[in-house]
């Protein structure tokens, strides 16, 4: 079915997973073949343990990703247009829960659903070259892979209305101070910088890292008081791990804890 096998490129670097989108002449938009390559990656991820973190960014120096890809959309059927809307929204769901970290290190243009594959990121780091925004509207349609429920989510109504009803971009430096990135760097040290994140993350103990971005998420889309008891649950899990006992033997015989996440 591909016409591309190279859409999507891995690379692994110790316990981190690269992945980059590789349409880079296409400013890495999104077609069926990349959206099922991406499905690929994210349910093998799931059950592939000696991975902790997952970084996403785009080829080449111009884009992370354009959005969805207007030439083959031009293409579609009505029904087809659907089935790709309800497919990037299940795949960004599938990036969203994913049981540990996704970093979405915004190289350059990411626009629709290229701010959508951030947004569903747990992390968003950005180059300064970035410009990042829901520009859907102009077309004539609306974000459909959940940009319209994660933006106001992470940067507040207003902003995301705004952003959404003027289709207007940002770059890098708004994006952080928006709250839309965790953090902005020159375009050099783009990819250091997402990767020196990672390797922080993969010091933690593993399942306690997937326990917290549980609690964060579930928690966050309850009251306080459902969410204290699923921070309570989560806690419960990581008490009987030889991780856990792991951490307090390395402390006291103060050296670097190795974990194995059991
Ligand atoms: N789908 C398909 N092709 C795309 C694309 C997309 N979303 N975005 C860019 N491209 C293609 C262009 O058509 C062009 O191909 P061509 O040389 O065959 O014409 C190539 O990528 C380079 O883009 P270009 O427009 O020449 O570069 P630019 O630097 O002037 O502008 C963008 C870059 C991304 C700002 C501009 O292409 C754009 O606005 N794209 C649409 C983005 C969008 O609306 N996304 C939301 C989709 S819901």
């Amino acid at each position: 079915m591909s016409d591309n096998e190279n859409v999507l490129l891995a690379e692994d670097r110790g316990q981190v997973r690269i992945l980059t989108l590789n349409r880079p002449e296409m400013m890495n938009a999104l077609n069926f073949d990349m959206l099922q390559a991406l499905k690929a990656q994210f349910e093998n991820l799931r059950f592939t343990r000696e991975i902790r973190v997952v970084i996403i960014t785009g080829a080449g120096e111009k884009a992370f990703c354009a959005g969805a890809d207007l030439k083959e959309r031009a293409t579609l059927s009505e029904i087809q247009v659907k089935e790709f809307i309800y497919t990037i929204r299940n795949l960004l769901t599938d990036i969203e829960s994913l049981n540990k970290p996704v970093i979405s290190a915004v190289n350059g243009v990411a626009l629709g659903g290229g701010t959508e594959i951030a947004l569903a990121s747990d992390l968003r780091v950005a180059s300064e070259r970035a410009s990042m925004g829901l520009t859907e509207t102009r077309l004539a349609i609306i974000p459909g892979g959940g940009g319209t429920q994660r933006l106001p989510r992470l940067v507040g109504r207003g902003k995301a209305k705004e952003l959404i009803f003027t289709g207007s971009r940002v770059n890098g430096k708004q994006a952080l101070e928006i709250g839309l990135v965790n953090r902005v760097c020159e375009p050099e040290r783009l990819m250091d910088e997402a990767v020196e994140l990672a390797e922080t993350i993969c010091e933690a103990g593993p399942i306690a890292i997937e326990q917290a971005k549980y609690a964060i998420d579930a928690g966050m889309e309850t009251d306080l008081h459902t969410g204290l008891a699923i921070e309570s649950n989560a806690y419960w899990i990581t008490i009987p791990t030889e991780d856990r006992t792991e951490g307090l033997t390395a402390f006291r015989e103060k050296r670097k804890p190795v974990y194995k996440g059991k």
